[in-house]
């Protein structure tokens, strides 16, 4: 293993009826005025936020909402969100949603305790943040991103295109609300979006330095075996709780840096992906599943004995099957392709909805090469794969 710190301090909550059990308790440790915030409309249509904001009323709460958090938020929008915040100097900031509600009221719970530009100071460069956001609790209605349990929230800067994150450990929200049932009105197609992006973060952990065998990637192979089980039962029946509960907790456990700790990193696909976003907009686990399989032929030799292990550990190829390593670990490759087609995600651009008119190469242009990977790829491979994607 290599050297590591590992803290995590957010207080999970976890299971059904979770909400209505732990939140009065919870809002007792902080003051009167609430900021709720949600996203463009589903906690209202599913029932979620009458069932928060009736606690947080007999609570005898002072709330003060932003609702309408847009997928993949812009820093306009968490600015917008921070006058509203500023002039309610809330004593709690309460998120309901998905990764886009959660990481823009994160970004809010920062820039409330910072005068400096923040964009600048934490999203473009990685400042140290030597202050204590305002409290962040989350209620989690998709499960996906893991931002429930880290320090990472990804904006996106229309006005330069830019799309980032970085993890800083004390954004993390104090606490985070998990019920799986406040999941199961999720469309078909975020689930399997959602679901592909939590694989997304297992491999992209999982394919770093260093490759031989250790304790980050045995569980992240448990983990990865469990993402696919559990998503192909969620598609067969949307309503199998015991599926939709395992992704829940699945999505956490990729991200709140236990099967980081000892690892370089890769998320080169995420770097390419948020650009992708940062100029189309496009949805962030369908990008991924586009990506994944053409990155991963560019690398395969780089680390080659990783991908063998794929293969092998995570899609059940035989090693007898194949003439040698590289064989076998391209057929690991294939069978996450397969897997992709199976789920009926995109596998081009073009099924994204990124036309011919989109300029790729100024897109690859602006991706920034992630440290941590087997081999760093260049502007001009990037483009390559992406027009070996179209
Ligand atoms: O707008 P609402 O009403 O919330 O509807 C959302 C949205 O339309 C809907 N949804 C969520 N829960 C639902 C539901 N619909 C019905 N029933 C429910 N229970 O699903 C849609 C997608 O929601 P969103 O929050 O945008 O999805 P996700 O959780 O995938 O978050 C995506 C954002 O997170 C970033 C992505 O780049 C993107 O901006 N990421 C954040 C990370 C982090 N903080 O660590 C890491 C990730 O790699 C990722 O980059
Ligand atoms: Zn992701």
């Amino acid at each position: 293993m290599n050297n590591f710190i590992f803290e995590n301090r957010t207080k999970v909550y976890f299971g059904k009826g979770c909400v209505g059990e732990h939140l009065p308790a919870l809002l007792q440790h902080y003051g009167n005025t609430v900021f709720l915030t949600y996203g463009t409309g589903s906690v209202k249509k599913n029932g979620v936020y009458d069932e928060v904001t009736a606690l947080l009323k007999a609570a005898g709460k002072t709330v003060v909402e932003f609702g309408g958090i847009r997928s993949n938020p812009t820093l306009a929008q968490m600015l917008e969100g921070l006058a509203v915040a500023k002039a309610a100097a809330p004593d709690l900031i309460l998120a309901v949603g998905g990764g886009s509600v959660m990481d823009c009221s994160k970004a809010i719970s920062m820039a409330l305790r910072y005068d400096g530009d923040i964009w600048t100071d934490f999203w473009e460069n990685a400042g140290t943040m030597d202050f204590e956001p305002v409290p962040l609790g989350v209620i989690v209605t998709m499960p996906a991103t893991g931002s429930e349990v880290n320090g990472g929230a990804v904006l996106t800067n229309t006005e330069r295109h830019i799309k980032t994150d970085r993890d800083y450990p004390r954004a993390n929200p104090d606490f985070a609300l998990m019920d799986p049932c406040y999941t199961l009105s999720m469309p078909l197609r975020q689930v399997r979006a959602g679901t592909f992006d939590i694989l997304s973060h297992i491999m992209e952990t999982y394919f770093s330095f260093p490759i031989e065998d250790n304790v980050s990637d045995d569980i992240s192979e448990a983990l990865m075996r469990g993402v696919i089980r559990d998503l192909r039962a969620a598609m067969k029946d949307p309503q199998d709780y015991q599926a939709r509960s395992n992704i829940m907790w699945e999505a956490s456990m990729a991200e709140n840096r236990i099967i980081k700790m000892g690892k370089s990193k890769d998320f080169e696909c995420h770097n390419m992906e948020h650009q992708l976003s940062a100029f189309t907009n496009c949805n962030h686990g369908e990008g991924l599943a586009v990506l994944h399989p053409t990155y991963y032929r560019h690398i395969m030799k780089d680390g080659l004995g990783k991908f063998v292990k794929f293969a092998v550990n995570v899609w059940s190829q035989k090693a007898e099957d194949y003439p040698d390593d590289m064989a076998l670990a391209a057929a690991g490759i294939d069978a996450l392709e397969a897997f992709i087609k199976e789920l009926g995600l995109p596998q081009t651009l073009s099924e994204l909805g990124i036309d011919d008119s989109v300029n790729l190469k100024e897109i690859a242009d602006s991706c920034y090469t992630a440290g941590g990977t087997f081999r760093t790829i260049d502007q001009d491979e990037i483009y390559q794969i992406f027009t070996e994607c179209r």
